[in-house]
């Protein structure tokens, strides 16, 4: 039994015995006496769908999480039975179905392994207040068994012993431990006996999560309204498991602009005109690269959205543009609250149009925010998200504004217990009409849409960039995000770091945290450390509330500015790096951060790290989250490790001492590893690519990198206009072969690769370029080799 919910007096229902069993192509039906039935998808050979119903009729099939593209379709299906079970075998699962009470056991179909275990399995209670159920699941836990994932949520990564809950919230200098935040990602990872499956839970009501802390070896589940509907996703390998789950949720629909990967600073707010321009010019002056600059709620006239403070800011356009023509992107802010103003056109439309949100009873959904009394659009109605992504055109097509960035999306409402809109709200949910406890965890994530929309449509030719706070399962389609507001303290730099990884493994990779601290103020020492972090999320802000003194690279005295610089320089070196990657969390749903269990899961020493990650496929990064720290001790993932810093070579499997002053941290690279570099800019754009830098660590043996590159923005690569390196690397002894295999109709802006070579264990005595010897009297300088882009095998000789 499961405590905690609202329990009914009628208690806990489950299925009795199997009376009838149907199969329709890919989908069996299994019914209860009692009429529940259980309808298992095969999905695919590794992802099986199960959804219950208690009264014979299932609910209008219809998600907001599950994207069109996933994929469907298996190789192999054989249903039997014996006198006490159903046996459905795919390649890759057998799942056995009791006929006595409906309880399912999954296994490896390979090895026969034990994966997941119903206890109870499915039980529900009826809602006596709303009708339905409270739907509810539990699982054996097996031995050692570890969890992951779960969106956001502020503790750390394996989640065992914890109980959770999922409901969207505004969660303002939100802690360790807080639950819940802003997000809701229904999916989790179990890792036991070295094999890894998910659960992806795709139930948009208030749920919660427990993973043996109300008994030590189980594992539920619950919901409550709407239908048991999960996903279990196999793996064996946790890699795996999160591209499946990404496949069934979506990957992001098109890359970022290369922008969007640069640095942005922001604050709320900066205001007028003149305050925004010395922030930029002092990015230029100091040299510290940044691509975009935020305008928060003070842009706009009293905080009605799509309009302009024209006191503060008299030519908005003027000022884009001249913003534009320094390197700078305009990111601007919009909140769902639209206020209450009968002169305010985006409100008499919206009202003429009935688009705003209604109670039970009929009157508009009013709510307090930074307006002051609002109404809400409706955003689960198409046609209201269509109107909205209209309102962008002015924004982006008229004022050359670049990127939106969602608020207050939750949706957050001020002084009202609850913080966020009464449960009898009404929405339209694509014509499924419900109250707000089914959809208010995807309001935020149907805003972030409608947002979406707008700007893929204005900014075309080029690509969109959209920030959201609140999200559910699936949003990554749309938009990047941040973690909300944290606070500038040491502890919520380790929760930065914790979040964003977790937001990986839950499927959202496009992630980051207000750099320094929302509330509060950083000393110099603690925003620095930030920044090292930070150079290595995905996505890469400073914001604060302003209130508490400046955070800008800068405020903090000019060894903090310099280190900052320092840092910032690296992540543009890494930007044909970190956007390889980027291109592989969106072809193929690989999180670009991966915590050392997803990297290496076999290694049951990462089940409990935390610090540690891999930035991309080869860079292992670790931050200094205490204050007067000299270094650190840090696990380093088995395998041979270059120290990024002095290039000396560390063998892993092992926790280490690493140094590391306040101008430092640990990174280290992987043996084998090609990285490429651009050289530092002051923006993306601001160079023409002259020669892609290549560093290569020697190792001994093989390994594979790769080195995607296009246009950097536009459309043009959808149609093949890219650039794919494929490198693989053999180093033996005395020589160090690399291959090249090119794929793509993009034509690199440079000729040449400027090719270091590190760590080689022999001196180069001849080199070969598709077996032509070059003269290295004159081609080679410190073992820095310069040779054509077109090469297909260099090969580098000790003898
Ligand atoms: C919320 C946001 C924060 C923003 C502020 C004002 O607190 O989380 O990022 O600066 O509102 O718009």
């Amino acid at each position: 039994m499961i405590i905690n919910t609202q329990l009914e007096n009628k208690g806990n229902q489950f299925p009795s015995k199997i009376i009838s069993y149907k199969k329709d192509v890919d989908t069996l039906y299994f019914t209860s006496e009692n009429n529940v039935v259980l309808q298992l998808t095969i999905q695919r050979d590794s992802v099986l769908r199960f959804r219950y119903t208690t009264t014979s009729i299932f609910e209008n099939d219809f998600s907001y999480a599950i994207t069109r593209y996933a994929s469907r379709g298996f190789n192999h299906l054989v249903v039997t039975e014996d006198d006490s079970k159903y046996i459905i075998t795919t390649s890759k699962l057998i799942c056995h179905i009791s006929k006595e009470d409906m309880r399912k056991s999954i296994f490896d179909a390979k090895d026969n392994t034990l994966i997941s275990e119903d206890e109870l399995g499915f039980h529900w209670e009826e809602s006596y207040e709303f009708g339905g159920n409270i739907v509810k699941m539990s699982k054996n836990s097996q031995e050692k068994e570890s969890y992951y994932g779960l969106g956001d949520k502020p503790v750390p990564l394996n989640l065992k012993g914890k109980r959770f809950e999922n409901w969207v919230t505004d969660s303002y200098a939100f802690n360790k431990d807080t639950d819940p935040i802003y997000k809701a990602i229904p999916f989790y990872t179990g890792l036991h006996h070295g094999k890894a499956y998910g659960i992806f839970f795709d139930n948009t009501f208030r749920a919660y999560f427990d993973f043996c802390q109300e008994r030590r070896n189980v594992t539920s589940f619950w919901a409550q309204g709407g239908e048991m509907n999960y996903y279990f996703i196999y793996g064996p390998e946790m890699g795996e498991v999160v591209s499946n789950y990404t496949d069934l949720t979506g990957k992001p629909n098109e890359l970022p602009p290369l922008w969007a990967l640069g640095y942005h600073q922001c604050k709320w707010s900066y205001y007028p005109e003149s305050n925004v321009k010395e922030v930029i010019n002092k990015f230029r002056e100091l040299r510290i690269p940044c691509d975009a600059i935020y305008l928060d709620i003070d842009y706009m006239d009293g905080f009605r959205c799509f309009t302009w403070n024209k006191e503060y800011f008299p030519d908005p356009k003027r000022m884009v543009k001249e913003l534009a023509d320094n390197g700078f992107k305009t990111v601007a802010i919009i909140d769902p609250g639209i206020k209450i103003d009968n002169e305010y056109s985006v409100f008499k439309e919206g009202l003429e149009k009935d688009y705003f949100c209604k109670r039970a009873d009929g009157p508009y959904m009013k709510g307090k925010v930074w307006p002051g009394e609002c109404y809400f659009p409706d955003f689960t109605k198409p046609e209201v998200r269509e109107w909205w992504s209209g309102l962008f055109k002015e924004l982006i097509v008229d004022i050359g504004v670049k990127g939106v960035w969602n608020d207050m999306n939750e949706p957050a409402i001020m002084d009202v217990p609850g913080k966020t809109f009464p449960d009898d709200v009404r929405h339209d949910y694509e014509g499924n009409e419900c109250s707000h406890r089914k959809a208010h965890n995807i309001y935020g994530m149907q805003m972030a849409r409608a947002t979406y929309q707008g700007l893929k449509k204005f900014s075309y030719p080029k690509r969109p960039f959209v920030i959201t706070r609140a999200a559910y399962a699936g949003t990554q389609r749309y938009s990047s995000t941040w973690t909300g507001d944290n606070v500038a303290s040491w502890e919520h730099l380790t929760i930065a770091n914790m979040q964003a990884q977790r937001m990986c493994m839950s499927g959202f990779s496009f992630v980051g945290s207000d750099i320094g601290g929302f509330a509060e103020q950083p000393n110099g020492e603690l925003y620095a450390r930030w920044i090292q972090l930070g150079i290595f999320h995905p996505f890469c802000r400073t914001h604060s509330s302003g209130d508490h003194g400046d955070q800008e690279p800068w405020a903090f005295g000019e060894n903090i500015t310099d280190i900052v610089r320092k840092f910032i320089e690296i992540r543009y070196q890494l930007l044909p790096y970190l956007y390889t990657a980027f291109w592989r969390y969106a072809t193929e749903g690989i999180p670009i951060l991966k915590s050392l269990v997803l990297y290496d899961q076999a290694d049951t020493h990462t089940h409990y790290r935390n610090d540690e990650f891999i930035f991309g496929e080869k860079i292992l990064a670790c931050p200094i989250t205490e204050p007067n720290a000299k270094g650190r001790r840090m696990y380093v993932p088995e395998g041979n490790w270059y120290n990024f810093w002095d290039n000396t070579l560390l063998k892993g499997g092992n926790e280490v001492w690493v140094d590391a002053d306040l101008d430092s941290m640990p990174i280290f690279v992987k043996a084998g590893a090609i990285i490429p570099k651009y050289p530092i800019q002051q923006y993306v754009g601001e160079k023409k690519i002259e020669e892609l830098h290549l560093d290569v660590f020697f190792k001994l043996g093989n390994e594979k990198s790769q080195v995607y590159e296009d246009a950097e923005d536009g459309f043009d690569y959808k149609k093949g206009r890219f650039s794919l390196r494929n490198f693989n690397l053999l180093g033996k002894e005395d020589s160090l072969t690399i291959q090249q295999f090119k794929s793509g109709k993009f034509i690199t802006s440079y000729e040449t690769f400027e090719i270091n070579l590190i760590g080689l264990p022999f001196e180069i005595k001849k080199v070969e370029v598709d077996n032509v010897i070059i003269d290295i009297s004159t081609n080679l300088r410190n073992n820095i080799l310069v040779i054509t882009k077109e090469f297909t095998e260099l090969h580098i000789m000790g003898k």
